[in-house]
């Protein structure tokens, strides 16, 4: 039978429009209520090191309220797991973070972070904790990433979403090894109404996670069609 990709909703940036009036409005945790009420089947938060967007006290009472399963990422960080044991999501991807960058740029290096990477990884699954690495389409971050006792990677879907040359197939590649090796495979990074459809086709892809997109066009639509439409996309593409 044909499963339907689950669909998290990354709420970042209605923090970042929160934190630019130092406001209460818009309060992320509102607006991952309407997510959930629009059909979102999980809320993604990225705590980061700097609390650019999301911080700690949005990310409590997200964990807390919890409706549907939290997708919780976060840089490999001594501070970052003790939070992350602490609120327990239902999962934690744990992403690369550079203070300068605007975005998550790229995938996590696991291959030359593995010995840092495994006691995190132990103390986030020993909380309960799904793990999920976020890494580039290659195969040999999937191998490392099912190594070092990871249950879940999420592939980068940026480049493809800027239309590098040959990147489809790399994420399909990645994407077939995911289910050789053990884990099981989600993606995200640009996805959008007119790209979401081939990754969401990958048979191996059990969820995808998507925000930018999502927001911006909650300005032309309004949040509830905008996560419609691309759950519509999604299941359209799965044939469902
Ligand atoms: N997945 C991960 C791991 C991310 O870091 C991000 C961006 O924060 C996304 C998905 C969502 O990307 P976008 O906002 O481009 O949809």
């Amino acid at each position: 039978m044909t499963m339907p990709v689950r669909l998290g909703v990354n709420i970042d940036h209605v923090a970042t429009l929160r934190n630019a009036r130092g406001g209460g409005h818009p309060d992320p945790l509102t607006v991952a209520q309407a997510c959930v009420g629009a059909g979102a089947d999980g809320i993604t938060i990225h705590l980061r090191e700097d609390r650019r967007h999301i911080r700690d006290a949005d990310a409590e009472a997200i964990c807390a309220w919890a409706a549907r399963p939290v997708n919780f990422e976060m840089a490999a960080t001594d501070e970052m797991a003790a939070i992350a044991c602490r609120l327990k999501p239902r999962a934690v991807c744990v992403v690369p973070e550079r203070r300068a960058e605007i975005t998550t740029e790229g995938g996590l290096d696991v291959v030359k972070h593995r010995t840092t990477l495994r006691p995190v990884i132990a103390r986030l699954k020993d909380a309960g904790i799904v793990v999920s690495l976020f890494i580039d389409p290659v195969a040999a971050q999937v191998e490392a990433a099912a190594e070092i006792g990871a249950a879940v990677v999420e592939l980068h879907t940026g480049a493809y979403a800027n239309d590098k040359p040959g990147e489809l197939a790399r994420l399909q590649a990645a994407a077939a090894l995911t289910t050789q090796v053990g884990l099981e495979c989600h993606a995200g990074h640009g996805l959008t109404f007119a790209n979401v459809q081939a990754i969401a086709a990958l048979p191996e892809i059990r969820e995808l996670n998507i925000g930018h997109f999502l927001m911006g066009e909650a300005l032309l639509i309004g949040l509830p069609a905008a996560i419609a439409e691309m759950k519509r996309l999604m299941n359209a593409a799965r044939g469902l």
